[in-house]
Order: structure tokens, then C-alpha cells, then sequence
């Protein structure tokens, strides 16, 4: 057996989409969601367990659990191969692929990197600062365990010697971003030193990078410092403990984002483990895709000097402009600057303040209010400018209204002129919500034909395709990979390489020979799932009907197209005079009625 074979007889697709993304049940052994490889809100993309694939009617893609991984992961198949073949607890024999070799060198040096560090800790004396700081920040063992929270000794050279005994070449320290090149003459020299060390990992676990923190509150040095691009380490695309969170934000159905790494351990270690940090800057789009596999909902909690600033603001447009439902965490005055120290002063403030995440036009409605007086002329024009901004993001008219309305009261002015205001902005704002309209529907409904419809039905059940093969032909279908197929499904049948009584749940289509060529399979497949969508609980003899009527139609459809061609030829013969070939037309279409 190859090890695509292996992992598809010890993974389940389901499974594996549903790391991704959540599924809903759609009948016996089969699930939807929201497409993840195009936007949509009404769900298309459909997950089939008995069949083990999955297809989206949307965008029209479809395909085994090794192309889900390689669409959603933007990896190549052996790279594919490599992630579910470690999920399957597979041992892969060498294979070609140097990128993808690359990359998983570059895990391995970070992981003895990870052990190197956590022993330093652990052991070193002069790590006995580190210990004391992480002991006075407040972490357990068990949090410093789980986090493979370390220590890089303040040396230039000792994680480099370390890693050389352990087979780790310059070049390959480099490529790693563990170390830099020295400036001046040959050799490298270890990036992190003297710092605590938090591994960073990618959303399946592996060690991407690190980020190591200072042992003081020195403002002379930077306080973080990180691992460089490099081939498995992308800032941008980077969420601090995602591969924890992940679970808890699926369950939830809500990922409560922070700022710093500190505010995703403190959390966790006091039990809020659907958390995870942007590490300090605006969610990117990398980042919001990879929060998309587990839910569209996101609490957000700004570090309390960073609320209300303007690019605080401009940091939740792209997650807006990507449906993401948003709120917004305010932490109490007197629960400290960030997360990290509300969990500590008291866990419940942090929790209640999750609890008490408002939305962002409420959000922005209170900040707009602080530090200025309501009363106060030239306050009351700039709480008016920033909340009107945002009312004309709002689609909704009669949600337009409401805070207009309320705006007019609390400010103490004419709702006209607040309307007045707004029609000047309304020419430029862009309205948060303005793509939703113009989403395109599902090409599906032009796309399945006539043809393709009668086909779905004949596989739809086991009963069905008994009566199919006593009433529909193949030459019922024009399309010839479907008049193919459907002659391969009924000789297949014949030589009983297809049995209706076989692990059939009822409601579900008939199986396909195993003998079917990539292709056939493919076509079968897409099929399959049209039959699931179309036919989901409909009872047996409705469908039997609906079958011979759409069969009917196709044959009307199909005499009518004939009639058409032979009359067309038969202009032709005239023109030419065959009187042969014209009594030869005339007696075909003489047929056909
Ligand atoms: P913060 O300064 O809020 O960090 O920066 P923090 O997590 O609260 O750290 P403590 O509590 O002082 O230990 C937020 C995040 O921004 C990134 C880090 O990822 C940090 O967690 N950052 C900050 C850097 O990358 N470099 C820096 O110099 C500072
Ligand atoms: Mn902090």
C-alpha cells in the first residue's frame, strides 16, 4: 500500500476538515459549512464519510482528505502527505521534496532548540534569575510545562556548541534564524541571549520560532525579541497559542484575541484557554484566515492604552470586511493595563470582562464619550464626527436609526442635524457590510444540467439505480463523460462490481466500483454529492417519479436538439442537390416522430 492509501485507511476526512472548519451534520454520514476556499454565507461545501470526500457546489472543487489538506494549507501533495502521515502515526520511506525536507529540518533543529532551553532553565544555576522571574510573574510548573517555557543562557555561543554536538550544521542554525552571521570576519552567534524563551508554534504544534523575553523592565533593550522570517516562521501569519486555543475556540465558537504572549498564558493558566495573541499588531489577513478554520466570532481586548487609537480601529476593518463577528473586551479600571494582569489580580474580572464584550459600534459609541464633556460645544462636534463615521458604516437603516437617535439625545442636538452631518460623510464612507450584497450565489443553479440532474438520480439510492438500469440508457446522456460513466456504472453492475446491498446506509447513494479510473471517480463523486444535496430525505416513490419525469424531459429535450440537426442538414443536402442523402434524412427524421 503507498502512503496516500495508508493514510486514507487511518484518517478520516471528517476529522480532518473539521480541525479546520465547523461541520454540521447534513444527514446520515454527511456535513456542511460555509465554504473555506471561497465566501459565502449559505453553506456549499459538503463532507461525506462513507465516500470519504468532500465538494463544494460553490466554487466547484472537490476531492479526498489529501487535496482538503494541500488547498487549506497551500502545501504541496508530499508535504500533504508528510502532515497527515504524522497524524496517522505513519513512518514515511525518504521521499523527494526539497522544500518540504527544508522545512522539516528546520522543526527538528527548533525542537532540540526547545529542549536546549527548557534544560537551561531547569538546570543552569545562573538560570536561577529566570526561574525567580517566572515564579514572580506568577506561573506554575504546569503552565511553564505546557508553554515549554525556557531559558537562553547570556552567552553568544552555547546554544550553537550545544546544537553542533547534536549534528546541526552554521548554515542549518541560520536557516533556523537561531543565530546570525557575524558582521565581522567568519562564524555565527546565537540570536537569543539571556531572555526567557516561548516556543511558538504553527496551528499543528511544530515549532515555527521563538520569542524571547528580558528578565528586566529595562527600557534600553528591546523586550522581545523574535525569531526572522524564515521557511516555517512568518510574523504576519503567526497566533500565539492557536495550537492550544484551537480546540476550546471551536467548542466556544468564540476566539477571544489579546496583544501579548504573557496575556495567552496567564489566561490559560487560569483556565480561559480559548485565547490567542496577535503578538502586538493588527490582526493580518493571515491571521484572521487561519481563526477562520475555528469560528467566524472574535472577542477582542486592546491592552488599555491601545483602545480607542485610530489604528486600533483600522486593525478591525479587515476582519470585519471578512464577516468575522466582532466584540470588544474593556477591562475594568481597576483590573490593570492588560489580560495577563487582570487574571492575576483575579481571574473572575478577566472572565467577566469576556462575558461583558460589547460590539463595535456600542464599543466605539462609549469611547467616543471619554475624557470629553457631552455638554461642551467643541466636544460634542468631535463625539458627533466619530461615531457618525461609524453609523454610516452601518447598512441597516433602522439600526442607523436607533443610534442616531440616540446620539441626538445624549449629545442634546436635532436628530436633523446629526442626519445632515451624516449625508456629507455618507458620500466616501464605505459601508462595512456593502460586499455581503454583491457576493456572488453559487454558480450551482445554471451549472447542473438537465443531464447531470437525471444522473444524480439514478445513483441517488440502490433502489434508484435499480429502475435506472432497466429505463434509462446510456445513450439518455449527450455529455459523453456522463453517457460513459453511466455505461461503465451499469456494466459494472452486471459483473457485480457494484453491490446495492453492500454497507449501504439508507438515504445514501450507491458506491462506486473501486475500478473506476481517477477521473470516473471524480465525475462520480461531484455526482454523488448533487444527489445528497437534492435528494436528502425525500421519499423513495416521489423520487422514482421526479426520475421518470426528468428522464421524460430529457428525451423530449433530446429529440427536439436532433430535429434541429437534421433539419439543418437536410438544408444542406437541398442546397446540394443530394437527392440520395435527403430521402436518407427524410427517413431518419420520419423516425424520430
Ligand atoms: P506587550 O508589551 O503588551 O507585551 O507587547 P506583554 O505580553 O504584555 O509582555 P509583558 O507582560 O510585559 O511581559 C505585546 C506583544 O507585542 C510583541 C510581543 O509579542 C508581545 O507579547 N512585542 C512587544 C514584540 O514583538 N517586541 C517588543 O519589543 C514588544
Ligand atoms: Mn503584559
Amino acid at each position: 500500500m503507498d502512503s496516500a492509501q495508508e493514510i486514507k485507511t487511518r484518517l478520516d476526512v471528517v476529522d480532518i476538515v473539521s480541525e479546520y472548519i465547523p461541520l454540521k451534520p447534513a444527514g446520515t454520514g454527511a456535513f456542511k459549512a460555509p465554504c473555506p476556499f471561497h465566501q459565502e454565507r449559505t453553506p456549499s461545501f459538503y463532507v461525506n464519510r462513507p465516500r470519504q470526500s468532500w465538494h463544494c457546489f460553490g466554487c466547484d472543487q472537490g476531492g479526498d482528505l489529501i487535496s482538503f489538506v494541500m488547498r487549506m494549507e497551500g502545501m504541496e501533495f508530499v508535504e500533504a502527505i508528510e502532515l497527515l502521515a504524522q497524524k496517522a502515526g505513519i513512518v514515511l520511506p525518504k521521499y523527494d521534496g526539497e522544500k518540504a525536507s527544508q522545512r522539516k529540518r528546520v522543526h527538528e533543529v527548533n525542537d532540540l532548540a526547545v529542549k536546549f532551553f527548557r534544560a537551561s532553565l531547569q538546570n543552569l544555576p545562573e538560570a536561577e534569575v529566570a526561574r525567580a522571574y517566572l515564579a514572580k510573574r506568577g506561573l506554575d510548573d504546569l503552565t511553564i510545562d505546557l508553554f515549554q517555557i525556557g531559558y537562553a543562557p547570556d552567552s553568544w555561543s552555547v546554544l550553537s556548541e550545544a546544537l553542533a554536538k547534536k549534528g546541526v550544521t552554521e548554515s542549518e542554525l541560520l536557516a533556523a534564524g537561531l543565530c546570525a552571521k557575524r558582521e565581522n570576519g567568519s562564524g555565527v552567534y546565537d540570536r537569543f541571549r539571556g531572555r526567557v524563551m516561548f516556543p511558538i508554534t504553527d496551528v499543528h504544534g511544530n515549532i515555527a520560532g521563538f520569542t524571547g523575553r528580558i528578565l528586566t523592565d529595562n527600557k534600553e533593550i528591546a523586550k522581545y525579541v523574535n525569531t526572522p522570517e524564515t521557511a516555517v516562521y512568518k510574523k504576519s501569519s503567526v497566533l500565539y497559542g492557536l495550537e492550544k486555543a484551537k480546540g476550546e475556540i471551536r467548542r466556544l465558537d468564540l476566539a477571544v484575541i489579546v496583544e501579548g504572549n504573557m496575556d495567552v498564558v496567564g489566561s490559560h493558566q487560569f483556565g480561559v484557554t480559548n485565547v490567542v495573541a496577535s503578538s502586538g499588531t493588527a490582526l493580518t489577513s493571515e491571521q484572521l484566515s487561519l481563526i477562520k478554520r475555528f469560528t467566524k466570532n472574535l472577542a477582542i481586548a486592546f491592552d488599555q492604552d491601545a483602545a480607542g487609537n485610530a489604528a486600533t480601529l483600522r486593525g478591525l476593518d479587515l476582519a470585519r470586511q471578512q464577516d468575522f463577528t466582532i466584540k470588544i473586551i474593556t477591562l475594568p479600571p481597576e483590573a490593570g493595563k492588560d489580560p495577563d494582569d487582570a487574571v492575576r489580580k483575579n481571574p473572575e474580572l478577566w472572565k467577566q470582562a469576556i462575558k461583558d464584550a460589547v460590539g463595535v459600534m456600542e464599543w466605539i459609541y462609549r469611547n467616543s464619550f471619554k475624557g470629553r464633556t457631552a455638554s461642551n460645544p467643541e466636544d460634542k462636534k468631535l463625539i458627533a464626527k466619530d461615531i457618525l463615521t461609524e453609523i454610516a458604516r452601518i447598512a441597516d437603516p433602522i439600526e442607523r436609526d436607533h443610534w442616531l437617535k440616540k446620539l441626538a439625545k445624549d449629545l442634546d442636538v436635532s436628530e436633523e442635524a446629526l442626519k445632515e452631518a451624516l449625508k456629507k460623510k455618507d458620500g466616501n464612507a464605505p459601508r462595512a457590510t456593502n460586499h455581503i450584497a454583491s457576493e456572488k450565489k453559487p454558480a450551482v443553479q445554471e451549472k447542473d444540467t438537465l443531464e447531470e440532474r437525471v444522473f444524480a438520480y439514478t445513483i441517488s439510492r440502490p433502489d434508484m439505480f435499480r429502475l435506472a438500469v432497466e429505463t434509462v440508457h446510456p445513450d439518455d446522456f449527450k455529455n459523453p463523460s456522463l453517457s460513459s460513466l453511466y455505461n461503465r456504472l451499469k456494466l459494472g453492475y452486471a459483473q457485480d462490481e457494484i453491490n446495492l446491498n453492500d454497507p449501504v446506509i439508507s438515504g445514501q447513494t450507491i458506491r462506486p466500483p473501486a475500478t473506476l479510473s481517477p477521473d470516473e471517480a471524480k465525475t462520480f463523486d461531484a455526482l454523488a454529492f448533487m444527489a445528497e444535496r437534492e435528494t436528502q430525505g425525500q421519499p423513495l416513490d416521489e423520487l422514482k417519479r421526479e426520475l421518470n419525469t426528468a428522464v421524460g424531459q430529457l428525451r423530449v429535450q433530446r429529440r427536439k436538439y436532433e430535429r434541429l440537426q437534421l433539419e439543418q442538414e437536410m438544408r444542406e443536402a437541398e442546397r446540394m442537390g443530394d437527392q440520395a442523402r435527403i430521402l436518407e434524412l427524410l427517413k431518419r427524421f420520419q423516425a424520430l416522430n
